[in-house]
């Protein structure tokens, strides 16, 4: 693969078409082979040939994580379990992880809209990526993997962990790409620091980030501090892992939706009312090619808005701010660790590095946020002075009257992978 597929710049009314066509495909393959689909659509009153225009989906039941769970381990199969060649699951903090199965040809359609992601970030066949996500049930490292050796590059698979070493192989390979969750990207950054090396000088030109929610400041942070275009890329396992959407390197606007595999609705999350393009909400998906495990509207519980397409035809998702399950309510004020991010980032002084206690005194709430501060700031006077301008930006801008303790370097918790932003340690009513 080279180029642009001909449907990534196809009209709008040629997407539609094919989206009308492979939901029905879809919704016929659940029904006939997933006895929850069945189940839940005969309990809704709906069968798959009342589908005959796009709307008509509206009509059918969502899917959510617990339908999975009940279904745990093959049970949303759609195909004899011998028909799928790969399983991955989710690290399923609660409960039992949710389990997702691939056929040959899920696998083939995967490597090729991550081959697409790696192209719209700028990747061109014979550029050697460096990829740093995690190996194994998580489907970041292998998915990104198979991506990049489909669009013709020279895999380095080098998964999370062992810092020192993912920069001496950065120094020694000189890798053009790194994909990556952003808040392990800075522990890369803190670690070429560390050897003395120049971040800016390095071989890195482009990183693919995602896996978790990053800010606008967060990729101005990371660009600057390397000399590379950062760009998001968007997916989840229940989907099918990482290249359901990629932003467009010329564009950075928010990632474009693969539309012709996965079709997205933004819905009211408490009504289930479907919303118009341009209105936030929940981000659902129904894919239209899978085969072993196809969704019908699946809940992402991922907040975003639906945006017309600008480097493609295919529409933009806005960069996720948070999901549903990671907004904090404190004090009555609603807020993601994303809002916080970005009022840190303002400070020269300060870091990404960053984690927010939630703890509870009597009745009150108290919300202290750790961050670190650039090593070359020691002078005590002066970060107590950008913990309070700091905390004055979150009051202001959040609403939220939060403590900011400013911490040396490494000492906020590190992941090397996805980041934990928040320890609620409150009491659970
Ligand atoms: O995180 C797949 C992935 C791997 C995406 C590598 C990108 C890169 P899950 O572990 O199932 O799959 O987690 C999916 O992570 O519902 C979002 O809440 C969050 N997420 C993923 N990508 C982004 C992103 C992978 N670019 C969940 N921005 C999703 C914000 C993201 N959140």
């Amino acid at each position: 693969m080279a180029g642009l597929d001909p449907i990534e710049t196809a009209s709008r009314d040629e997407i539609a078409a094919l989206q009308r066509t492979r939901i029905a495909w879809t919704l016929h393959h659940a029904y006939a082979n997933v006895a929850h689909y069945r189940q839940a659509f005969d309990a809704a009153g709906v069968h798959p040939d009342d589908f005959r225009q796009l709307e008509d989906l509206a009509k059918f039941p969502f899917t959510a994580k617990q339908d999975l769970r009940a279904n745990y381990p093959f049970g949303m199969f759609a195909v004899p379990r011998e028909q799928i060649v790969r399983l991955h699951a989710s690290s399923g903090t609660t409960g039992k992880p949710t389990v997702v199965g691939y056929t040959a040809q899920d696998i083939e359609t995967w490597a090729h809209v991550v081959a697409r992601s790696i192209y719209a970030s700028g990747g061109r066949p014979g550029m050697l990526v460096h990829v740093a996500y995690g190996y194994g049930l998580f489907t970041g490292g292998i998915g990104a993997h198979y991506g990049a050796e489909r669009l013709g590059c020279t895999v380095v698979p080098v998964s999370g962990g062992m810092t020192e070493r993912q920069v001496q192989l950065i120094d020694d390979f000189r890798p053009d790409i790194i994909m990556v969750t952003p808040s392990y990207m800075l522990a890369i950054l803190d670690e070429f620091t560390r050897q003395g090396l120049d971040p800016r000088a390095s071989s890195l030109r482009i990183g693919i980030f995602g896996a978790e929610p990053w800010t606008n400041a967060m990729r101005a942070e990371i660009e600057s501090s390397f000399a590379m275009d950062a760009v998001d890329i968007y997916g989840l396992s229940e989907v099918i892992g990482p290249g359901v959407a990629n932003e467009c390197v010329e564009t950075k606007d928010g990632p474009h939706i693969w539309e012709d595999h996965f079709y997205p609705e933004v819905i009211d999350p408490d009504t289930g009312a479907v919303l118009p393009d341009g209105e936030k909400g929940e981000l659902v998906f129904t894919s239209l090619t899978k085969q072993g495990m196809p969704v019908v509207r699946y809940r992402t519980r991922d907040l975003t808005r639906l945006l017309p397409g600008t480097a493609r035809t295919m529409r933009r998702m806005e960069k996720v701010t948070g999901r549903s399950d990671d907004m904090l309510v404190v004090r009555g004020v609603n807020l993601f660790p994303t809002q916080i991010e970005e009022q840190l980032l303002r400070s020269p002084v300060l870091t990404g590095h960053y984690q927010l206690v939630v703890s509870r005194t009597g009745r009150m709430d108290d919300v202290a946020v750790h961050v670190e501060a650039r090593p070359e700031y020691r002078d005590p006077v002066l970060l107590e002075a950008e913990a309070h301008a700091a905390a004055a930006r979150i009051k202001h801008t959040v609403g939220l009257t939060a403590r900011v303790v400013v911490e040396r370097p490494g000492g906020v918790d590190r992941s090397t992978g996805k980041a934990r932003r928040v320890v609620d340690q409150r009491p659970r009513d």
